[in-house]
């Protein structure tokens, strides 16, 4: 562990390495792994949508999460005020704010229905704990998915307890509450989904369940797939909303950043992978639908639970990690509008985080509609991209494919075309080998693959 030196004034500083590892695996690690991937490489046909997957992980969400935790980092402010100064100091253009601005955006809209899914998680853990799975088959544990969705009030009470327990970690400031809050729910999440891997081990569905994971097959691979896998890249690692800037912005100067992203990147695809590993078999076991959207998880996990022996036990204990890690990304999520809001109004933290955890909180009630009265609600259905899409659909579709890879896209940019190569070398603190890699996939590479998947994709638009 490192020293505790302050990079600016007023500015508290992660307390080690260790802690920063932890705040950004926290961020990383989510219901992005764990209810996200599976169901969307579930809609998408399996094995080759994960390929594409962690490619987009490997050549560009690993540069650009170097290159964010870097910019935040010599920022040492919010991730809009931290443009503000890198430009001055480089001379460029003042259009580089809407890397701290698209992501700040970006990170506010993501919370409105990310609370909506972690207050499903937490509801669970209710239905869990009281045995409510337990003999039921998949038709039966659909029907209670379906009845909490098309409860507006229930729903709306879970998102507002999710977010209540946001806003009080959030308000207790880094140290108090961001670290200690990630250093233990980790490690136990893994254990539990590696239970269920086990579980899953024993089902007749584990060799179907692992060829669908691992097994690409080209013919299920469409163009929208491939925006979706780049898109997940950028979520999955919390890319393009400024998280990963505003935790750099509390990271020490001694601390190796390259290092610290390559732990940050495994962590959370490994997790990805084992959750895949453990909810495939039980879907095809059970002969539900691979493609069966957001409640995949919600639905393929209880079966399991209610069928296996200590499964009252393990299914409560897994939804109570699943609140934890859904947290620790939420707190994340709402960290840049409280940054820039307190440097910008004066606010002091508590009031800071009220203020802008109330706006998601309000917003989040949109969501919540989406999945019953406004079900038939689709504002922008005239652009066949977004045909059929509700207000949820859409903030998950408009941030995690076109906000979060343009704002790292234009970070990759700014660091590998604004700044010099000394200035990087030296801010990095990488050896000449890795230096240059780091250097070409990030001028060239990176930029080149985000640019002709979304060149790809405007045929969506129709
Ligand atoms: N990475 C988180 C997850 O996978 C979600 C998230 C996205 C968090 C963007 C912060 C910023 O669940
Ligand atoms: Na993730």
């Amino acid at each position: 562990t490192t020293t505790t030196t302050t990079a600016t004034a007023g500015h508290q500083n992660w307390s080690s390495r260790w802690a920063f590892v932890l705040a950004a695996t926290g961020s990383a690690v989510g219901l992005g792994n764990i209810w996200k991937f599976p169901y969307i490489t579930g809609e998408n046909g399996g094995g080759a949508f994960v390929l594409v997957y962690l490619l987009c992980i490997a050549a560009v969400g690993l540069p650009i999460l170097i290159a964010e935790i870097m910019l935040g980092r010599k920022g040492a402010k919010s991730p809009i005020a931290s443009m503000r100064d890198l430009i001055s100091k480089h001379n460029a253009s003042s259009g580089w704010v809407s890397i701290g601005a698209i992501g700040t955006l970006a990170a506010f809209l993501i919370l409105s229905f990310y609370s909506v899914i972690g207050g499903w998680a937490i509801n669970y853990v209710g239905y869990t704990v009281s045995g409510d799975f337990i003999g039921k088959d998949g038709d039966a544990v659909g029907g209670i998915f379906g009845a909490m969705l098309a409860d507006p009030s229930s729903l709306l009470f879970w998102h507002s307890v999710f977010m209540a327990l946001t806003l009080f970690i959030v308000a207790r400031g880094v140290k108090g509450g961001l670290e200690k809050a990630v250093t233990w729910l980790m490690p136990a999440l893994f254990a539990l989904l590696i239970v269920m891997v086990i579980y899953a081990m024993t089902t007749t569905g584990f060799a179907q369940g692992v060829s669908f994971l691992l097994t690409p097959d080209f013919s299920k691979l469409t163009q929208e797939g491939v925006l979706k896998a780049l898109g997940h890249a950028f979520f999955t690692l919390s890319l393009g909303t400024g998280v990963m800037m505003a935790y750099g912005s509390y990271l020490n100067h001694d601390v190796s950043i390259g290092r610290t992203s390559i732990t940050v990147g495994l962590m959370d695809t490994v997790v990805a992978l084992v959750a895949g590993l453990a909810i495939f078999p039980i879907v095809f076991a059970n002969g539900m639908e691979p493609g069966a959207g957001p409640g995949l998880i919600f639905v393929s996990l209880p079966l399991a639970f209610g069928s296996m022996s200590l499964g009252t036990i393990i299914g409560t204990l897994f939804f109570v990690l699943l609140v934890f890690a859904a947290l620790t990304s939420a707190i994340s999520l709402l960290e840049p509008s409280v940054e820039w809001l307190e440097e910008r109004s004066g606010f002091n933290r508590v009031t800071a985080t009220l203020v802008a955890g109330g706006a998601v909180w309000f917003l989040g009630i949109a969501t919540v509609l989406s999945l019953n009265l406004w079900s038939d609600v689709h504002p922008l259905g005239m652009i066949p991209a977004f045909e059929g899409k509700t207000i949820f659909d859409l903030l998950d579709y408009v941030t995690a494919n076109i906000m979060l890879p343009l704002a790292g896209l234009l970070a990759a940019l700014y660091v590998g075309w604004v700044m010099k190569k000394e200035e990087v070398a030296e801010e990095l603190s990488l050896a000449n080998g890795p230096m240059t890699l780091f250097w070409n996939v990030t001028r060239y590479i990176t930029p080149a693959a985000v640019i002709i998947v979304f060149m790809n994709s405007i045929g969506l638009l129709g």
